[in-house]
């Protein structure tokens, strides 16, 4: 299973690296704006960083803008990968990138129709959001199952379910129980994955059992 982290955060995305917790990233048009990071600079240095994908949103909706933002991200390295609204449009840049050995992300998918479109339309990826899901009724993880069940059934489909808008670690362990390939977190959410009050607990205990034999491992 992959980790890929949800920020744009560069000290967040340095130190999840180093912790093997960072297979890729992903950002959007949100974490940039909170980054306050000049975009391209941001992608560049992210992409020096972590040699996993990284996905890079577009910023236009239309067809022709969405094809001339994608061919300046593509240019900044061999790893960024190009990450598309799933609408009509999105969709057909999708294809087109494909088509040209491009990666894409098809993002905002929130239907397991949408994510048969993003595979039809040979996507690298299909995003879909289970917190955002899950924040107006639905089942998230749900959606989850029932499009693993879906590409089960089509080996030509090679579009791979990246589980996003994750919001604990439980997110986490439900989707792995399902079989996701990757979910993508934030930082916060990935080393929340660590953290058990019985360990802290259990911790606590040894470190004060072994403050009382008077012994050093290391002298
Ligand atoms: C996915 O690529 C998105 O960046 C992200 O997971 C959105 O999550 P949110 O619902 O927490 O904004």
């Amino acid at each position: 299973m992959k980790f890929f982290a949800d920020t744009a955060d560069i000290a967040e995305i340095r130190d999840l690296a180093a912790l093997g917790l960072a297979d890729g990233v992903t950002t959007n048009p949100s974490l940039v704006a909170a980054s306050g990071r000049d975009f391209m600079a941001l992608i560049k240095e992210i992409c020096a960083v972590v040699p996993g994908p990284v996905s890079a949103e577009v910023a236009a909706t239309d067809e022709a803008g969405m094809r001339r933002e994608a061919d300046v991200l593509r240019a900044i390295a061999g790893n960024v990968v190009i990450k598309l609204p799933l609408t009509l449009e999105g969709l057909k840049v999708c294809s087109a990138l494909t088509a040209e050995g491009t990666q894409t992300n098809v993002t905002l998918c929130f239907s397991a129709a949408q994510a048969i479109l993003a595979a039809k339309a040979g996507a690298t990826y299909v995003s879909p959001f289970v917190g955002r899901l899950d924040d107006v009724g639905a089942r998230g993880m749900g959606l989850i199952a029932e499009i693993l069940e879906i590409y089960r059934h089509y080996p030509d489909f090679t579009t791979q379910v990246l589980v996003a808008s994750i919001r604990s670690p439980m997110h986490i362990v439900e989707a792995a129980r399902l079989g996701a390939g990757v979910v993508t977190a934030p930082p916060a959410v990935l080393r929340q994955l660590a953290v058990h009050p019985l360990t802290d607990k259990g911790l606590a205990a040894f470190v004060e059992a072994w403050a009382k034999t008077g012994q050093k491992i290391v002298s």
